[in-house]
This record gives structure tokens, C-alpha cells and sequence, in this order.
């Protein structure tokens, strides 16, 4: 399966990104929660050099238990602060505040020793494409904030979106290029729906998730679609069980064959949505 990526405007992107992260202390990084190594943009380590950093597992309600908390632990052992965050749920995000919080300190501190008293640390959030970034931006900054007028340097439009005494957040989000590692990363970020479907074959698309999910959670497939949906590793098997998703769920099309196309949208929407179950499909230290 061939996944097209889309690298033109990279070397663009990552230079307006140095110049925007110069402006601001703290970096929040959404990773998603399911793929935090895919999710993850690989120069962010490098441009983010001297920075603050806090990392958002996001999406952490449609990820396992397990898999979040190995990835704050990983996190961790780098020295950076990761939470869990469903960016959605305005009560998830309390916690993060005290995150912030530690996550300025330093800077705060630093200030305060220079006798900078009254600055407050400037924060921007980056993130993949769909990652969630403007949902935690309006969950986070919510309708209580004030904005603070225009300052210059940043892109045109953008706004300093006022916290609280000590922290003032970039209302525009800074969007990241994904890696463009393996295949096997692609797909993570197409499963996750981060890769525009119109340029992949859903149908491939479903049979690589079905090979994936019958490895690592085997009693998924047939938890949602019944037995006779028993998935498989090898592609043959895979292309099977999406036949079978196509039965047992009525999905049929001209000339009374099975639609494998459409089960295969019902099944990346029912990963995506996490009708299937809180599914990490990355751990640390796994090879990818
Ligand atoms: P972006 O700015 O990084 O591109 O992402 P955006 O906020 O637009 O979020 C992309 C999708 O992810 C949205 O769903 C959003 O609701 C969902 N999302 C964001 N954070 C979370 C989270 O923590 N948990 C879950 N489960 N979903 C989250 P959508 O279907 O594209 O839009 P909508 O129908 O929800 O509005």
C-alpha cells in the first residue's frame, strides 16, 4: 500500500515555525494518544531547544489506560512533563493547569531574577493536523478569556489570548508536519484519520487495521461484529473478515455484492470514534 505524502511546503513551514517560536516560552505539544510516536513531529525536540515544554497526550479517552500511562513515563525519563488530556471535556483540563503551571516556573523564576516582575509567559500550542489542537484551545482559553490585542511578528491575525496573570496563550494554533518516516507510521496516521482518506484506499486502508487490530487485540473484531467477524494477520484473512463486516452489517451494493468499501468506513469511523474500545496502537520502544 502506497501512501502519498505531501513534503513540498516542509522546509516553508519549519522556517516560519523557528521564527514563531521565538516569540513565545512554553511549547504545548498535542500528540495523539493512540499513535504518540506517529503523532509526533520530529523536529519539534530541535526547534523547541531552550524552551519550555509540556506534552499533551490527547485523545487519552480513546486510548488504553496502559499505553497512556507507559507514554508519561517515557515521557518522564526524556525530562518532559506529559498529562492526559481529553481536550473536549473541560473538566480534563483542569488538571493540566497545575502542569502549566510547573511547566513556567523556570522561566517565571528566571524573570523574577532579572527583575522582570509583571511578563507573563507566552505560550503556543502545535500539534499534527487533527490532533485536536483548536479544540483545546477553546476548551483551555474558553469564552473567559480576553484577548490582548494584536502584537507583531507572529503571522498576521494573530492574537494573545490572556489566561491569567502569568500566561498568555497564541489563539492560532502552530500546525506541525507529521514524520515521514516508514510506511508503518503512515498508516498509524491514516487509522487515526490524520491522513486525508480521499488519497488512500479505504479498502487497504481497513484490511492493514484488521491485520493490526487481529494482532494486538484479537478479541476486538469479533467483540463488536460478532464471531463471524474473526479477522487475521495475513491480507487474504484481513480481506475476508472485511467481507464479513460487509454482511453482518447489511452493507451491500449494486448487483447484490458484499460493499466492502463501505464496511471498510464503518470500521475506520468505529476505531476512530472508539466504538471498537480505547485502543493504543503504539507503545514505547516499539520499532516503527
Ligand atoms: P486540529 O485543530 O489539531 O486540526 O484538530 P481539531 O481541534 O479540529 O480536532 C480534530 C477532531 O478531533 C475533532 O473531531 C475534535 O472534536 C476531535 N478531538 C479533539 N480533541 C479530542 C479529544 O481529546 N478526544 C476526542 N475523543 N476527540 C477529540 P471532528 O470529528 O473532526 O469534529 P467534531 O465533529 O468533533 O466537531
Amino acid at each position: 500500500m502506497n501512501i502519498q505524502w505531501y513534503p513540498g511546503h516542509m522546509t516553508k513551514a519549519k522556517r516560519a515555525m523557528k521564527e514563531d517560536i521565538k516569540l513565545i516560552d512554553l511549547i504545548i505539544e498535542l500528540v495523539d494518544a493512540r499513535v504518540p510516536y506517529s503523532s509526533r513531529n520530529p523536529d519539534i525536540d530541535e526547534l523547541g531547544r531552550q524552551k519550555a515544554r509540556l506534552v499533551l497526550l490527547n485523545k487519552a479517552d480513546l486510548a488504553s489506560d496502559k499505553g497512556n500511562d507507559a507514554w508519561v513515563s517515557c515521557f518522564a525519563s526524556q525530562g518532559i512533563q506529559a498529562v492526559k488530556v481529553d481536550s473536549r471535556s473541560r473538566a480534563s483540563l483542569k488538571q493540566i493547569q497545575g502542569a502549566v503551571q510547573e511547566a513556567c516556573r523556570e522561566k517565571l523564576e528566571r524573570n523574577r531574577k532579572r527583575g522582570i516582575l509583571n511578563r507573563p509567559v507566552r505560550a503556543m500550542v502545535v500539534g499534527i493536523p487533527n490532533v485536536g489542537k483548536s479544540t483545546f484551545i477553546n476548551s483551555y482559553a474558553g469564552k473567559a478569556s480576553a484577548k490582548t490585542g494584536n502584537k507583531p511578528g507572529v503571522t498576521k491575525g494573530n492574537q494573545w489570548i490572556r489566561l491569567n496573570k502569568t500566561l498568555e496563550l497564541l489563539d492560532t494554533p502552530g500546525i506541525l508536519w507529521p514524520r515521514f518516516e516508514s510506511q508503518e507510521v503512515g498508516l498509524h496516521l491514516a487509522f487515526i484519520g490524520s491522513i486525508n482518506d480521499q488519497i488512500l484506499d479505504r479498502e487497504d486502508l481497513a484490511i492493514e487495521l484488521i491485520r493490526l487490530l487481529s494482532r494486538e487485540y484479537p478479541l476486538v473484531l469479533t467483540g463488536r461484529y460478532g464471531e463471524e467477524v474473526r479477522g487475521g494477520t495475513d491480507i487474504p484473512q484481513a480481506a475476508a473478515a472485511l467481507e464479513n463486516i460487509a454482511r453482518v452489517r447489511g452493507c451491500v451494493a449494486k448487483g447484490n455484492e458484499y460493499d466492502r468499501k463501505k464496511a471498510a468506513g464503518l470500521l475506520l469511523d468505529d476505531y476512530r470514534s472508539g466504538k471498537l474500545g480505547r485502543l493504543t496502537l503504539e507503545f514505547p520502544g516499539q520499532e516503527l
